[in-house]
């Protein structure tokens, strides 16, 4: 992408409806556009972002053995009305009438309507284990949004819903779930931590929300330090193996590791006084298990193999797709700008030419951009007509992870310079040593 034909509508002052840097920085790179309070447009650079949230979503839950399916945002109130959550849930959610004065909404998450296909297309327990999940719009009439896309009212998240046969199967799914999360956000390169908490109006008994640690967070947390220690890694993990899948989660969720809501002092005051953290967290996604709640009430039954018709076993999980962008912005920056990690960020590698308009440095920027495009990455290539300084800035707000600059001093030695944009250290070599630099680095995310 040419700088000169793209849209990034950059804002060079701090606009100052922003009270946090996430969504200082991502108004200022011109990565998203308020439209009305906690209602957002996404801009070129913005959506880049997103869709990389997604792609990264969907080959975790596709690992993980689960289907994609997408169900509309609009729902039928009379489907909340059988689970007793229509009247249950209060002015969060969004009640809208169509023309014929029948009572709808905009979803705010969607196990009625999930199990209501489930109850039309499956009748025996030889079509389960199932889960189904999404990406899609969410609508939570939230009293007060803030921090951007943190805290939205219209907001992209990931929900998946588990049916099994028995409890035993569905807390196998939950297991499933968790471990498929913590690859999930270690590939955007986050820390989360898995911490028990409360069930909220999903309802249900066991609950893990996952918080990546944040002083801007809204979640007050209690942790032992060594759980931040804890790495996934590329080791891998068989999905279907109920034991290995188990001993990763009991791996993550031995140490202390609690939101608020269930905090416990008592237990808290066991562990070694130098681990004892209190911090605040952002939460980046939750998993349910909540058993036949919703199976019961709306009559989603399946055959057992001793030909009894029982209530299906259920869990839902949740991923903040769009809160994502704000908590890796939150967890990687600095005064200047975003600094992506490699596995989201909107372009692998940005190119500055420090002399446009100069035969040889125009030709040296455009052999490198085909170079790079060859090797399957899309640079954003800066070709304004701007000074150094100014591309620069642009490049460090933004926050490529790497950036490439060329101009006519390096050229006449046979070099350009390659920066990180994580330790601000260069590297001087050819064109052809900086693309295979680049491409190496971005080989296996
Ligand atoms: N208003 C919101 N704006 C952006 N993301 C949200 C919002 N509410 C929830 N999310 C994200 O969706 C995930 C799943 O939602 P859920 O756990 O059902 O929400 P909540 O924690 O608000 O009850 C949360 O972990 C969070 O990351
Ligand atoms: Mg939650």
């Amino acid at each position: 992408m040419r700088l000169s034909r793209y849209f990034l509508p950059v804002l060079k002052e701090d606009p100052k409806e922003a009270q946090i840097v996430s969504h200082r920085y991502m108004l200022r790179a011109g990565m998203i556009k308020q439209q009305s309070a906690g209602i957002y447009s996404w801009l070129p650079l913005g959506l880049r972002v997103l869709n990389r949230i997604q792609q990264i979503v969907n080959e975790e839950q596709i690992r993980a053995g689960h289907v994609p399916v997408l169900m509309p945002t609009l729902q039928s109130a009379d489907l909340w009305r059988e689970s007793g959550r229509y009247d249950a849930y209060g002015p969060e959610m969004l009640r809208i009438k169509d023309r014929h004065d029948r009572e709808m909404l905009y979803g705010p998450t969607n196990e009625e309507m999930i199990t209501d296909m489930f109850r039309a297309h499956v009748s025996s327990y030889k079509s389960l284990p199932l889960t189904l999940y999404q990406i899609q719009w969410k609508f939570r009439d939230e009293m007060r949004p803030r921090f951007g896309v943190m805290r939205g009212r219209e907001f992209l998240m990931k929900d998946g819903y588990n049916f099994d046969l028995t409890k035993e199967d569905a807390l196998h799914a939950y297991n499933r779930h968790m471990v498929s999360y913590l690859r999930t956000y270690e590939r955007m390169g986050l820390t989360a931590i898995p911490m028990r908490a409360d069930s909220g109006p999903i309802g249900g008994e066991d609950t893990h929300e996952f918080l990546v640690l944040a002083q801007t967070g809204e979640s007050e947390v209690f942790y032992d330090a060594r759980v931040t220690e804890l790495k996934l890694g590329d080791r891998s993990v068989d999905y279907d193996n109920r034991e290995e899948v188990k001993a990763v989660c009991d791996e993550f969720t031995t140490l202390y590791a609690r939101t608020d809501e269930t905090h416990d002092e008592g237990i808290f005051a066991e562990v070694p006084e130098e681990h004892r953290r209190v911090a605040r967290g952002i939460e980046v996604g939750q998993i349910f298990y909540f058993g036949t709640k919703y199976s019961e009430a709306m009559g989603a039954t399946v055959v057992s193999p001793e030909g009894k018709q029982i209530p299906v076993e259920m869990g839902s999980h949740g991923i903040g797709v769009s809160r994502l962008i704000g908590a890796i912005i939150e967890a990687s920056h600095d005064d200047k700008g975003i600094i992506w990690p490699e596995g989201v960020t909107p372009f692998p590698v940005g190119i500055v030419n420090l002399k446009q308009g100069d035969a040889a440095t125009d030709a040296a920027c455009d052999a490198l951009y085909k170079g790079l495009a060859a090797k399957g990455l899309e640079a954003l290539y800066d070709d304004r007509d701007e000074r150094a300084g100014a591309k620069f800035a642009t490049m460090d707000l933004i926050g490529l992870p790497w950036r490439i600059t060329v101009g006519p001093r390096g050229l006449a030695n046979g070099v350009v310079e390659v920066t990180s944009r994580r330790t601000g250290l260069s590297e001087e070599m050819s064109a052809e040593a900086a693309i295979a630099k680049i491409a190496a680095i971005y080989e296996n995310i």
